[in-house]
């Protein structure tokens, strides 16, 4: 059996859709895109382009013009890379950029947009990044092991944080860097009571037409649209975390966990990382850090 359909039989003998179905495929990615563009703060809020603005003037300062290898984790459609690689572009650095996502239509994407900020050849790689230990190997041929900027832009939420936060740690050696970035609960203080009120202010970026047309579709694919009037979404409680759950009947099809910053820092933690300069949008609903490993 092929590893897309042993993962489907595993959907259906668990219960648990793996969310790389909901991207994978060409529809799906075009699906994924009319979300991201009608509901994504980072698409629509100018606040929230403003932090990372603020944050990749600061990395170019710190880069001083030396080149850099930036390498997109899951890259989407790629705008917040192309922005970085714009920042350190302009600042005097020669840019190499590889975006890596399992989507082969969003790598290529990532690729074009951002392709006039590059000096070097680029190399999209299609890849789960929870089946990738071997990573900096792999990118060895393509810049001999030179420091490395990864970007992990939106990914955290949609993750279990033990499946990709140790493969995470483990790809940093000491010369290379991280940036990452998370949607939060717009959470006035950190009490558990502000955290489950903040999750309803954003519960429309969740709760709409486009995001149940994206996350159902693969049940028609599957022969399995009967579960569709079933659709529910909800907020879910898991070690001391909210997220949004969308649920078909008893299929869970898709999870995002929102964080607080205390709570990103405290999981981040738990895996060895460290949060560093960073800055978090006006309305809270999105934050953007530097992050490293934690000094023993
Ligand atoms: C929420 S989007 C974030 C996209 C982009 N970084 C941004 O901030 O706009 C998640 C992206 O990660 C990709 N993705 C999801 N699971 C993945 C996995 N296991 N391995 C590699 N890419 C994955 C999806 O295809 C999608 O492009």
């Amino acid at each position: 059996m092929g590893a897309i359909a042993s993962a489907r039989k595993e959907t259906i003998r668990t219960g648990r859709m793996d969310h790389t179905f909901h991207y994978a495929s060409d529809r799906q990615s075009e699906l994924w895109l009319d979300v991201h563009r009608a509901h994504s703060p980072a698409v629509n809020d100018s606040g929230v382009i403003d932090i990372y603005r603020r944050l990749f003037n600061k990395i170019a300062a710190q880069q001083n013009s030396a080149p850099v290898h930036v390498i997109g984790l899951g890259c989407g459609g790629g705008a917040k890379d192309r922005l970085l690689l714009e920042t350190l572009k302009k600042a005097g650095s020669r840019i190499r950029f590889t975006p890596i996502d399992v989507s082969p239509a969003l790598a290529l994407l990532s690729a074009s947009v951002s392709r006039e900020w590059c000096d070097e050849p680029l190399h999209p790689i299609v890849a789960d990044l929870r089946q990738f230990p071997k990573l900096p190997k792999a990118l060895d041929p393509i810049d001999d092991g030179a420091a490395r900027l990864y970007t992990f832009f939106g990914m955290i939420p949609n993750f279990e944080p033990d499946e990709i936060l140790p493969a995470l740690r483990g790809w940093i050696r000491p010369q290379d860097r991280l940036v990452l970035s998370a949607n939060l609960a717009p959470a006035l203080t950190e009490s558990a009571a502000d955290y489950r009120a903040a999750m309803e202010i954003v519960r429309p970026q969740y709760d709409n037409p486009q995001t149940r047309n994206w996350l159902t579709r693969v049940l028609h694919d599957w022969g399995l649209e009967s579960l569709e009037p079933a659709y529910s979404l909800r907020i879910e409680g898991k070690n001391g975390l909210l997220r949004f759950c969308a649920n078909a009947g008893t299929m869970q099809l898709f999870f995002s966990y929102r964080y607080t910053p205390e709570r990103l820092h405290a999981t981040l933690a738990a895996h060895g990382l460290a949060l560093g300069d960073g800055f978090v949008s006006p309305s809270r609903e999105e934050g953007v850090w530097i992050a490293a490993p934690q000094r023993n």
